[in-house]
């Protein structure tokens, strides 16, 4: 089979080829072997392509880039259940080899994919959905009736992280983004308040202001560094905060410990790939019950920001590193 190779191991975006002569992935087990029709970008495709991964990678997850995808099932290993059968069109989530023709996955990591749903869409929803419901409720415990800060609300996470929270049945969403129309767009994903952290505003003085000084309940936090303090001031009594990635920055200065001590604040840390294919599969259940059906009624978005041919994957990477996405960045996989 083909699939997106790195010239000399490791580098930039144009290092990115299609290789020819990979041996295709074999089912062995539970597993089954999919034909991509689509896969998802995400940020860790770009620290893997320059080898600083920053977690001990399992072996499951091998050379090849990519952690979702939409395809067709192919062929079952021998000890799947009846759950899938060959030729059904389906969508999961792996722990690599996304970037490629063929990929052979546990089944728990799969699922049906929805009639109004396209093969680019819905190769983009796994990675973002699972760690929003992991993020929110799993690691979270938000409960209907209570407030969610939601940082960098235009990602990928962050948007999925809106929806989820609304579904839940949060009581007010705060969102930061870094643009009017990005704003606007958290807006019309469910966001109550969405700060344009680049005018100046501060959104711990809208949390102060619009929960009367209360706080908020859950900060599900993607920032890290330069809105550490201010997270610990928008947190309300007995509040958890969810780090789940520090795009600014992991070290953060004059952190006094009372901040938590003070406010009894939990603060909690988690990630998706590292977690073994039972908790997948749990996050899976958890997305198939609370979320898909919504997406299926057309009541939660999947938000895809642009479309390449695998072909194109080194400008679809560069789009990325541009940061002017708002939604996922997506590649068809030609079949031949
Ligand atoms: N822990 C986990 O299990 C897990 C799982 C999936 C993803 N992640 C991580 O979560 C992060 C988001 O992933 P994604 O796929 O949702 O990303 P994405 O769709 O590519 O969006 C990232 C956005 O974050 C904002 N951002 C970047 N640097 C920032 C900064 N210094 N301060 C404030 N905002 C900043 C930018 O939007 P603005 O224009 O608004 O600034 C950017 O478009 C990544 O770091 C990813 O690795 C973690």
């Amino acid at each position: 089979m083909k699939a997106v190779g790195v010239r000399n191991g490791k580098g930039n975006a144009d290092a990115l080829f299609i290789e020819d002569g990979i041996p295709d992935p074999v089912p062995v087990g539970n597993r089954v072997l999919v034909r991509i029709r689509a896969f998802g970008l995400n940020r860790m495709d770009i620290m893997q392509r320059e080898d600083r991964y920053p977690y001990p990678l399992l072996p499951e997850s091998g050379k090849i880039m990519g952690v979702e995808f939409s395809g067709i099932v192919e062929e079952k290993g021998p000890e799947c259940s009846d759950d899938f059968k060959v030729g059904d069109k389906v969508f999961g989530l792996a722990y690599g080899g996304a970037y490629a023709q063929k990929i052979a996955v546990s089944e728990k990591m799969l699922m049906h994919l929805p009639a109004n749903l396209a093969f680019e869409e819905a190769a983009g929803v796994p990675e973002t959905f699972f760690t929003a419901i992991q993020a929110v409720h799993l690691v979270g415990n938000l409960q209907p009736g209570q407030s969610v800060l939601i940082h960098a609300g235009a990602s990928g996470v962050g948007q999925s992280a809106i929806q989820v929270a609304k579904v839940g049945g949060a009581s007010q969403i705060f969102t930061t983004a870094g643009s009017d129309e990005k704003c606007q767009l958290c807006r019309s994903l469910g966001a109550d308040f969405a700060v344009n952290y680049r005018s100046g505003e501060d959104f711990a003085a809208v949390v102060q202001r619009e929960t009367h000084g209360r706080g908020v309940d859950l900060i599900v936090d993607l920032v890290g560094r330069d809105y550490f303090h201010r997270n610990m001031a928008s947190a309300a009594m007995d509040s958890r905060m969810v780090l789940v990635a520090a795009l600014s920055g992991s070290k953060v200065d004059d952190f006094d410990l009372r901040a938590l001590l003070n406010k009894r604040i939990w603060l909690l840390a988690t990630t998706l790939r590292t977690r073994d294919a039972d908790y997948q599969g749990q996050l899976r259940d958890l997305f198939c019950e609370k979320i898909l059906p919504h997406i299926t009624a057309q009541e939660v978005r999947t938000t895809v920001d642009k479309v390449y041919p695998w072909t194109e994957v080194a400008d679809a990477h560069k789009r990325l590193e541009s940061n002017v996405n708002a939604g996922k960045i997506i590649c068809i996989v030609e079949e031949r």
